[in-house]
């Protein structure tokens, strides 16, 4: 490896990489790392390459400024409409038909995450067969968060305008019924499928999921395709674990077909399922009913015989025979994250103890129902709480939370307002709300409760821990308002331009 910047720079940097974005350069990789980053540093404000890693590594951390520029430099944003067929087969023959009955019969909302979805051609391909399949019920009950890390991907996919080169192994009539022809040979998605795709900025390597506030909780289906090859082993693992969290029980979880092959150590928690066209990774169901799947059988794990077991990371410098990572690398970290934080501990509203304790009791028991994705239940017990103490504005947020999730978003919106008519300083509310008018379109609206929450954000620290958020902090919430707030600039710009 031959570098001209001193030892120990490019390791520590490497280290430093891993830890703020999971991304993975062994040795080999490190003069590519540091190409990468001469051309990343004009863009950090940084003359060259030794400046820019000396003044990274001596901050406390990385700003989300920084890392959206190194992602757009050290990711690869390799994507096309229903890449690897087999799992959109899967998809639309097995799964969604499945997680959509299932859904009906709840009276609830399917959830599925793209997570790395780069711009967009994952997500969309998702929304095209939910609409395809919700043709024979006249509605379709899901909704799909997208997520990237690189803000550049993000913007496009939210403009949903592609060229040929996204659609090339994509069947013609998908293009001819769900695009637009525009000027250059693009081809814009219909609104109706865009509307079904929420995006937003996630660093899969920043432990904010789950969670009810970016909706990464409670979900029914998680697809995270080619982006692992970039991790390292004990990020995959360690993504896999907040994963699994995040799903309802029976949820399932996709990855590419060269991934399944090689992972199977990466995610004990998870069962391999296969279906003729793809192996999939579902969480154990067995404590609640489902729907059965007849022709399914669970495949034991793929073992590599002789101890070294392949790991996922793979830089585009390493070579396929390189690409073994031996297991003792895989740290097998045992803690689980316990049972998130409970919203009852603003409770303090009434000085009766056995009220309160009534109270908190009941708001557990709402919270505990809405982590496992049983909404009507979680709903039915915040109503309770909500009996016992009506003026707890935690109480009415979380209601609003559940009914939101529900994809009631008229009572979410209400309750939102009585949680704001208890405490106008309610940030999450004011950023819920936000997120609901973006939602029904109406950005005017959206921005004044964005900017209602980033006034009462200006005057908290940065690292302090909001309140009902299961820790997300001041700082980080802020720099979610402001992407989301991006997103509606750049929807108002689309609205004006189409006018
Ligand atoms: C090759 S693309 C995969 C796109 C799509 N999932 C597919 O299979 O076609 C990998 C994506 O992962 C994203 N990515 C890489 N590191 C990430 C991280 N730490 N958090 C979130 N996304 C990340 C990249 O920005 C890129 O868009």
């Amino acid at each position: 490896m031959q570098t001209a910047l001193p030892h120990p720079l490019l390791p520590q940097f490497s280290k430093l990489l891993e830890m703020a974005m999971g991304l993975y350069y062994p040795e080999k990789c490190w003069t590519d790392l540091e190409h990468r980053i001469a051309a990343a540093a004009p863009a950090l404000g940084m003359a060259n390459t030794e400046e820019c890693i000396r003044k990274l590594l001596s901050a406390s951390s990385l700003t989300q400024g920084q890392t959206q520029i190194l992602a757009s430099h050290l990711t690869i944003g390799e994507t096309y409409f229903f890449r690897e067929k087999g799992c959109f087969d899967v998809l639309e023959g097995r799964i969604l038909p499945e997680l959509m009955r299932v859904a009906a019969r709840e009276h609830r909302q399917v959830r599925i995450w793209s997570a790395g979805c780069c711009t967009g051609e994952e997500p969309y391909s998702i929304a095209i067969l939910l609409d395809r399949l919700s043709q024979h019920t006249g509605e379709s009950n899901a909704t799909i968060l997208a997520t990237d890390i690189n803000p550049i991907f993000l913007n496009k996919a939210a403009d949903g305008v592609y060229n040929e080169w996204s659609f090339r192994a994509t069947p013609g009539w998908i293009k001819e019924r769900y695009f637009k022809p525009r000027k250059n040979g693009r081809f814009e998605i219909l609104p109706r499928i865009r509307k079904q795709v929420n995006f937003s900025y996630l660093n899969l390597a920043e432990e904010v999921y789950p969670s009810i506030i970016n909706g990464t909780d409670a979900l029914d289906l998680i697809v995270c395709r080619n982006v692992f090859i970039y991790f390292s082993p004990d990020s995959v693992m360690k993504i896999g674990k907040s994963f699994h969290r995040s799903l309802v029980k029976g949820g399932w979880f996709v990855l590419s077909p060269v991934e399944v092959s090689v992972s199977s150590q990466l995610f004990p928690q998870f069962e391999l399922t296969a279906f003729p066209d793809a192996t999939l990774y579902r969480k154990s169901d067995s404590l609640a009913p489902r729907e059965t799947m007849p022709d399914e059988y669970p495949i034991p794990p793929l073992e590599s015989v002789n101890g070294p077991a392949r790991g996922l990371a793979s830089p585009s410098c390493l070579q396929d025979e390189e690409m073994h990572v031996s297991l003792t690398c895989v740290s097998a970290e045992t803690s689980n994250r316990g049972t998130p934080e409970i919203s009852a501990h603003a409770a303090g509203t009434d000085n009766n103890v056995e009220v309160h304790d009534e109270f908190e009791d009941l708001c557990h028991m709402a919270q505990s129902y809405a982590n496992q994705g049983e909404l009507t239940e979680a709903a039915r017990w915040c109503g309770k709480a909500i009996a016992v103490n009506k003026l707890n504005p935690a109480a009415h947020y979380l209601l609003a939370t559940i009914r939101q999730e529900l994809g009631q978003a008229p009572a979410a919106k209400q309750s939102l307002i009585r949680t704001l008519y208890l405490d106008p300083d309610f940030v999450l509310a004011h950023f819920t709300l936000g997120n609901l008018c973006m939602l029904d379109d109406q950005h005017r609206e959206a921005e004044r409760h964005f900017d209602n929450a980033l006034a009462l954000l200006a005057l908290r620290p940065h690292d302090e821990l909001l309140p009902e958020s299961n820790g997300l902090t001041m700082g980080r919430l802020k720099d979610v308002i402001e992407s989301a707030r991006l997103g509606i600039f750049a929807r108002l710009g689309k609205d004006k331009h189409s006018d």
